[in-house]
């Protein structure tokens, strides 16, 4: 079974014109089972941040047997060569709020370990070699920045921040859950995949272009997702 992840209602309206067969309930998560493409997929709205993230990714593979998870979502873009629209899919993915404040400046560490030694030797989560050649031949015919994304529970509507966070991690978008799914995914062993359509440039004009281009954005990523099933 395949666990699509969106945060907001808006991310999810595509998938919920697709045939669904089931639904249920835990807690305040509404569950929708249904098939792409003759493939049984179960998709659900997380809400925002990696805490409701992580609850959602764990219910999918604990309750509903997920062996592969995708978020499908917006992102702020950080890349000054992206614009609005672009698609981005996390090679690597990073929690960037996650670290330690020495000397008054925050140092990121790996999520989940003590910040004083690193024990990793690059920061983020990466996506599988295998998997990232197969989606690549898949989606060979659309125009795909294949990248890294940043997760925090901020959303940035700030050019110096956005300045900063491309100068010190070269990533392409930045977000606020496809690390926490792709932590969750590793720790039970689970393929994870995160795609990102740019809603805004997470500058000044980013509440005001969110708002504008968060459904059109939204289905883009939807339908990249959908092809990937499909193929
Ligand atoms: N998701 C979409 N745009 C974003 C932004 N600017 N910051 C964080 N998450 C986002």
């Amino acid at each position: 079974m395949i666990g699509i992840i969106c945060a907001i209602p808006d991310e999810i309206a595509y998938f919920k014109d697709l045939h669904i067969q089931k639904q249920s309930q835990i807690a305040k998560f509404t569950f929708f089972e249904g098939e792409i493409a003759n493939k049984k997929v179960i998709i659900v709205e997380s809400g925002m941040g990696k805490v409701n993230a992580t609850i959602i990714t764990t219910l999918l593979i604990q309750k509903f047997n997920c062996n592969f998870i995708i978020f499908s979502g917006v992102a702020g873009g950080l890349d000054p060569s992206l614009k609005v629209k672009d698609i981005v899919i996390a090679q690597n993915i990073i929690q960037y709020d996650y670290g330690l404040i020495r000397n008054k400046e925050f140092e990121t560490y790996q999520a989940g370990y003590l910040p004083f030694y690193m024990p990793t030797d690059e920061i983020g989560y990466k996506l599988k070699d295998s998997l990232l050649n197969k989606i690549k031949i898949c989606l060979n015919n659309i125009e795909i920045n294949y990248g890294t994304i940043l997760t925090g529970d901020q959303f940035i509507h700030c050019p110096e921040k956005r300045k900063e966070l491309f100068e010190k991690y070269k990533a392409q978008a930045v977000e606020m859950e496809g690390a926490a799914v792709a932590q969750v995914a590793e720790s039970f062993n689970v393929d994870w995949l995160i795609i990102r359509a740019l809603s805004d440039l997470a500058g000044e004009d980013s509440s005001f272009d969110f708002i504008n281009f968060l459904k059109e954005t939204a289905s883009l990523a939807a339908k990249i997702v959908c092809k990937i099933i499909e193929k």
